[in-house]
């Protein structure tokens, strides 16, 4: 595909985000020399950015340039000590993030989670549970579930109590979890048709021992399952899957789940893999002719105590290039370079403070433009 029409919205959001996002711009301007690209890189505030810049966590201004756009490349939102000067609705999590989401139908979250043999020191578990290296990849439906569901609300209750003079007063916060079979269904095509080029296994997290959801998601990933004879399909309860996570991550490779788990096991995943600084994150909308639209950030937050200080890690941020460039872009030779300029600095022994080792005497401890530069020179 020819990258001269391609057009990229970067909205690098707060904390630590305009920082790692420019290295990942950095990286994406090395790529485009190397393979002769060129790509229409726009920069846009969103969260309290967005808000400082124009009074809203997601400005129409931004909004109207992501649809304008092939890809979104996102940095991250949210600062909690300013959340309580605005009312919860107008904060960036809501009014940005899952605004996007549900906006532009970003359905299929995907979150690889890899645990590189060189960085085995920082997965939290034993040697001997972490086998030859771990590699999962978290298949997260995200427009759905209890996130979106209706009614959600806070409501005041007022009860009548008999024989007391007054009523008792309290909330009642209601969130409601709601899955349609077609929305199971093509979340469940994206695991399935993902594990194909993997290790050809889907594992479907539920609670079908206890929720309605639960039992409607088993039945359709089962028969979803049918079409893909060539993958092997295991459901397993979500509080298990949390345990064996734990126990025996290797059994995993692709992990299918609803919203809320896969936000929660996303989490637990990337603690294996050394730290959140690594994780990217690709979220997917439908396919439309040869592209698919498409929004990419890193699966860590804003970390409000360490930004501004060049200490981030912005290889999750740069990783995230890689799935845009792979994903949205069919770029797949430069995805893999991005990755390859990742390992490569990784194994000069550059390190971040959140994957740096004191014991290895071969560790390099840099900040977060040095790493930036070292990929992008790797590239
Ligand atoms: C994530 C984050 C978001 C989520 C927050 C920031 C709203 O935790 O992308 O995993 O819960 O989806
Ligand atoms: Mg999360």
């Amino acid at each position: 595909m020819s990258s001269a029409c391609l057009k990229i919205a970067a909205l690098a959001g707060d904390g630590i985000g305009p920082e790692v996002m420019r290295e990942a711009l950095r990286v994406l301007r090395a790529i485009e020399r190397r393979f002769g690209l060129q790509f229409q890189v726009t920069e846009a505030p969103v969260g309290w950015a967005g808000i400082d810049a124009a009074g809203k966590a997601l400005p129409d201004a931004t909004l109207q340039l992501c649809r304008e756009s092939d890809a979104i490349l996102f940095g991250s939102v949210g600062l909690p000590d300013r959340d309580p000067t605005i009312p919860k609705e107008e904060r960036p999590e809501r009014a940005a993030l899952l605004r996007i989401r549900k906006e532009f139908g970003l359905f299929a979250n995907l979150r690889p989670v890899r645990l590189p043999k060189i960085l085995a020191y920082a997965c939290p578990l034993r040697p001997e549970r972490q086998g030859e290296g771990l590699d999962v990849l978290v298949v997260r439906e995200l427009t759905g579930g209890l996130y979106f569901g209706q009614p959600k609300k806070t409501e005041e209750v007022i009860e009548a109590r008999e024989g007391a003079a007054q009523p008792r007063r309290f909330h009642r916060a209601i969130d409601t979890m709601v899955y349609t079979t077609p929305e199971i269904e093509r979340i469940a095509r994206v695991a399935f048709q993902a594990a194909r080029l993997r290790r050809k296994k889907v594992t479907s997290i539920d609670k079908a021992n206890v929720l309605e959801n639960g039992i409607l998601w088993r039945e359709v990933v089962t028969r979803m399952g049918q079409e893909f004879p060539d993958v092997t399909l295991e459901h397993m309860f979500v509080d298990n899957a949390a345990m064996q996570l734990m126990l025996k991550p290797t059994q995993f490779d692709v992990m299918l789940c609803e919203n809320l788990f896969g936000d929660i096991l996303s989490d637990e995943a990337a603690a294996l893999a050394g730290s959140l600084g690594m994780l990217p994150s690709a979220s997917l909308g439908s396919t439309t002719g040869a592209q698919t639209f498409g929004f990419y950030e890193p699966a860590g937050g804003t970390a409000p105590d360490i930004a501004g200080k060049d200490l981030a890690n912005p290889i999750a941020q740069i990783l995230s290039v890689a799935l845009m460039l792979r994903y949205s872009f069919q770029l797949e030779e430069a995805a893999v370079a991005i990755e390859t300029a990742v390992s490569h600095a990784i194994g000069q022994g550059l390190r971040t403070g959140d994957i740096f080792n004191p014991a290895d005497p071969t560790a390099l401890k840099v900040g977060t433009q040095a790493m930036g530069e070292a990929i992008a020179g790797a590239i």
